[in-house]
């Protein structure tokens, strides 16, 4: 299982003015923890509650659909092309890149044994559309377009655009190389889908976007490149187990869920670090840094009063950000706590030949890779520590679907528990809402005209 290292956030390792002594904080928690797990997994299958996430680790109808469907398109397409933003895409993006060969996409046909290669655009750039409908044979392509809500303007317009495109070159049959998931019944995309005839998947009932990677909207894109999508469930499933028990010593979740809030009300660290040592973890960081932000980032807390909380995420990569931000962390102000993430065992030993006998690098030859990206873990870790800077440590004993479906899921809990701690509502984002909404009044939707006024007179007062 997914191990959770605490020590260096104890007040007899870095001291009483940053540290916790977790031993009487854990006893003074204890029960409104228990409290919190119970509640959660009582609401877990009540509709509004926004908690289904919970049991897409046995949704096992969905598996299955998945796997049916891309053993069925199976050789038919040299490319995946993810359309979606946000909970769409960085689920997605962050197994996949942890998951698939290093390099997937630039590996031959036949080093991907004829698995196809896989694109996520999850912006708007201007440059990079046209980049990639460059460099990518559209024929060729399964495009499966992501949206829960079905009108997210990034990723309705990337639809039209492919759709137009694919249309121009494909006549008719272009609705064979489009896989649309959203809502169940309602939204633009599931109103197009029924009236084109696309094949589609569904985003369950009260899952929000960003606790959705367990389910059609990470599944399907994972099973179309090949991975072993009932090794990501079972993960996520034997995770949930464990995370089941109400006692804080014996749940991680609970556990650093908890520390992360303490360290943010009573010692004020509101800043949370997430690092892993694995170039394959980069983007789980991307995936976390918005689990987060949009689920702890409120106004008002469950009594509606103001209360403008959050811990502000932010991610940083080992052992390259050695070299950008860890100097701020050690020196600057002390107010982060970090997370690292370790893997016990990297699935490749490179060695370090030993061609130069300088001292000063000589050192190097004969040690391997893994040796040093470890040794630099190690260092920076106890540097921090000696500086008095919270971390804890998150250690996977290898990266498999197994591994990368307990870490996600344990985080996903984390955050739920974490929410409860503040005391608001995880689960909405109507800060995100807000900033949808001004768009579509800019872009000119009906409806929003008022709204457009007013944004366009706050613009011209600036
Ligand atoms: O987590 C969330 O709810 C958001 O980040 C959404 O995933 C994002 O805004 C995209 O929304 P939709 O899936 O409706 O296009």
């Amino acid at each position: 299982m997914l191990q959770l290292d605490y020590r260096n956030v104890l007040n007899s390792v870095i001291g009483d003015e940053h540290g916790l002594e977790l031993h009487s904080e854990f006893a003074a928690y204890a029960d409104q923890i228990k409290r919190i797990i119970i509640d959660l997994n009582s609401r877990k299958d009540k509709p509004e509650q926004w908690l289904q996430w919970m049991n897409l680790g046995y949704n096992e109808e969905t598996v299955w659909y998945v796997k049916e469907y891309a053993a069925m398109v199976k050789n038919r397409f040299e490319n995946i092309l993810v359309l979606g933003i946000g909970g769409s895409a960085l689920g997605g993006m962050a197994i996949c890149e942890a998951l698939l060969k290093p390099y997937w996409n630039m590996l031959s046909a036949e080093q991907r044994n004829n698995l196809p290669r896989i694109f996520f655009l999850d912006n708007i750039d201007p440059d990079q559309i046209a980049g990639l409908l460059d460099s990518i044979d559209l024929t060729k392509t399964l495009v499966n377009v992501i949206t829960k809500s079905g009108s997210t303007a990034e990723t309705m317009s990337q639809f039209m655009i492919v759709k137009d495109r694919l249309e121009k070159e494909m006549g008719d049959n272009y609705r064979q190389n489009i896989v649309a998931t959203t809502d169940r019944s309602t939204g633009f995309l599931r109103q197009i889908a029924g009236e084109e005839g696309y094949k589609t998947f569904v985003v369950p009932d009260d899952v929000g976007g960003r606790f959705s990677v367990f389910s059609a909207v990470g599944l399907l894109p994972f099973a179309l490149v090949g991975l072993d999508v009932d090794d990501i469930v079972q993960g996520v499933k034997d995770m949930d187990l464990a995370l089941k028990n109400t006692d804080i010593n014996e749940n991680i979740a609970a556990q650093n869920a908890l520390i992360h809030y303490l360290m943010d009300t009573k010692k004020g660290k509101n800043l949370s670090v997430m690092m892993p040592y694995s170039s394959r973890l980069k983007y789980v960081s991307d995936w976390y840094v918005q689990l987060w932000a949009e689920s702890l980032g409120k106004e008002f807390n469950k009594n509606g009063e103001r209360v403008n909380v959050g811990p502000t995420p932010i991610k940083a990569l080992g052992a390259t950000d050695q070299h950008s931000q860890i100097q701020l962390y050690n020196e600057g102000p002390n107010d982060k706590i970090v997370t690292f993430i370790r893997v016990g065992q990297f699935d490749s030993t490179v060695e370090i030949p030993r061609i130069f006998e300088y001292t000063g690098i000589g050192y190097l030859g004969g040690k391997t890779i893994n040796d040093l990206i470890n040794a630099e873990a190690d260092a920076t870790k106890v540097a921090l520590t000696d500086y008095q800077r919270p971390n804890v440590t998150l250690t996977l004993s290898n990266i498999s679907g197994y591994t990368l479906g307990q870490l996600l899921y344990m985080l996903e809990v984390q955050t739920a528990i974490a929410g409860e701690l503040y005391g608001i509502n995880t689960f909405n984002q109507p800060g995100v809402e807000q900033a949808k909404n001004y768009t579509y009044a800019l872009m000119g939707r009906a409806g929003y005209e008022e709204s457009a006024n007013s944004i366009k007179a706050k613009m011209a007062a600036v």
